[in-house]
């Protein structure tokens, strides 16, 4: 019997899922987090065979000290994190207790960006030029080197937050008393293109399920423009001949960065030369229900082929690829709460055998913060073998279906 920690077994929304796989493919599962045990979703609870709430995760001296007083009751074989915050703390905890897994040096190089393009660099692959910069003044000697347009970013960023494209300098003195409050930036080229992911599930260095999603339009522009529905789509043919620059400098950047086994999630530029450009990688899974996107096209259960890999270092049950899978998110009009939702009926009477799951704030619930959280007022998951078709199926949701809040 393998017994695993898993930090946050109840956060963020896939984590219940990750957790039930572990107890599906035979570990004992041990969860570490924050929230009370009653809080926790249910399918933690199912998976969990002891919880052990903290008062903050991120107390190493707290965590520390509760690891060793599990491990003397059970043998503790691995610790996992797969929430993007909770990755280093699990690489120093492993080190502390010398388990197997990504180490603080590995972890690091997913996690900060100048340090993981300086390897890439040095690899041969092609990364955005780039400058690290701490204050104005070395912002501005950053894009004297790089040039227009810019994107300039935190080193140690996610969501999108404080990402800013500069087009002239004008622009770059008004962005730099916006991102004061950054510590350390990464300053890069802006890489023109579509903007792909490239993710993985690997076991001892080799990659036994990849899948490539297309971002519809560039998360930063969905970030940045309210009114759109963003889309993601996971791909039925990542091994399209376009896509092979990007799934070969995946698997480059894997073999580079030394990956072991887990879940991978890397995000590339495809230019429109034709060029694979790369933009960043995290040694966790992708969120914004792009797990469930390659389920659905996959007709699988990654989670369990995760923990799997993890456990066993193989992913046993087979899978193939028949559908193309979009997720559609949706963002309500006005502000407050959801006063009514339009055209789904009609929608799900012409796409009825092609949505697969409908997940939107009822009537009633005050709406999200879209800059927040890609989910925003809900979404759509929609699949079909075409191409195309699930093109127009996820454009047509992202028209036709429409949220009101007041
Ligand atoms: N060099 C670049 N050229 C063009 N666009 C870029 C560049 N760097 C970042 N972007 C845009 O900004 C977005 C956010 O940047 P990045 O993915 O590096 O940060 P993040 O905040 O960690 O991302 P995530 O939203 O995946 O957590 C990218 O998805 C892309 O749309
Ligand atoms: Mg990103």
């Amino acid at each position: 019997m393998m017994n695993v920690v898993m930090l946050s077994p109840g956060f963020p929304a896939e984590m219940p899922w990750f957790a039930l796989g572990l107890a599906e493919v035979g570990a004992h599962v041990i969860g570490i987090g924050e929230q009370p045990e009653a809080m926790l979703p249910e399918a933690t609870r199912r998976a969990l065979d002891v919880y052990v709430q903290v008062g903050s995760l991120w107390d190493e001296a707290a965590m520390t000290e509760q690891l060793r007083m599990i491990g003397r009751r059970v043998r503790i074989d691995r610790i996992e994190c797969l929430w993007e915050p909770g990755v280093m703390l699990a690489a120093s905890l492993r080190e502390r207790f010398e388990l197997p897994g990504m180490s603080v040096e590995q972890a690091t190089l997913f996690r900060d960006k100048e340090a993981m393009k300086r390897r890439l660099d040095d690899a041969g692959i092609r990364t955005p030029r780039h400058a690290v910069a701490t204050d104005g003044g070395e912002i501005r000697a950053a894009a004297e080197q790089i040039g227009f347009p810019l994107i300039v970013k935190p080193v140690a960023g996610a969501g999108s937050a404080d990402t800013h494209r500069v087009d002239d300098a004008k622009a770059l003195e008004r962005v730099i008393p916006r991102v004061r409050h950054v510590a350390q930036l990464s300053v890069e080229e802006y890489v023109e293109g579509e903007e792909f992911t490239f993710d993985t599930i690997c076991a001892g260095g080799d990659v036994l399920y990849h899948n490539v999603a297309w971002y519809r339009p560039k998360p930063l522009l969905a970030r940045t423009i309210e009114w759109s529905s963003p889309q993601t789509v996971s791909l039925r043919d990542p091994d399209r001949a376009d896509l092979a620059p990007g799934v070969r400098m995946g698997h480059e950047v894997l073999r580079a960065l030394g990956f072991d086994t887990g879940f991978t999630h890397m995000e590339w530029f495809l230019t429109p030369d034709g060029e694979a450009v790369f933009g960043e990688i995290a040694a966790r899974p992708p969120g914004a229900r792009s797990v469930d996107l390659m389920n659905y096209a996959c007709d699988f259960d990654s989670f369990t082929g995760w923990a799997e890999a993890v456990c066993h270092g193989r992913m046993s049950a087979p899978w193939s690829r028949r559908y193309n899978a979009a997720v559609i998110f949706k963002r309500a009009k006005g502000s407050g709460r959801i006063a009514r939702i339009e055209g789904l009926e009609r929608l799900v009477a012409r796409y009825r055998r092609n949505i697969v799951c409908v997940d939107l704030l009822p009537v009633g619930a005050p709406r999200r913060d879209w800059k927040m959280s890609l989910i925003s007022d809900g979404f759509l998951i929609v699949r079909h073998p075409d191409f195309t078709a699930t093109l127009d199926m996820a454009d047509r949701i992202g028209t036709d279906l429409r949220l009101f809040a007041s």
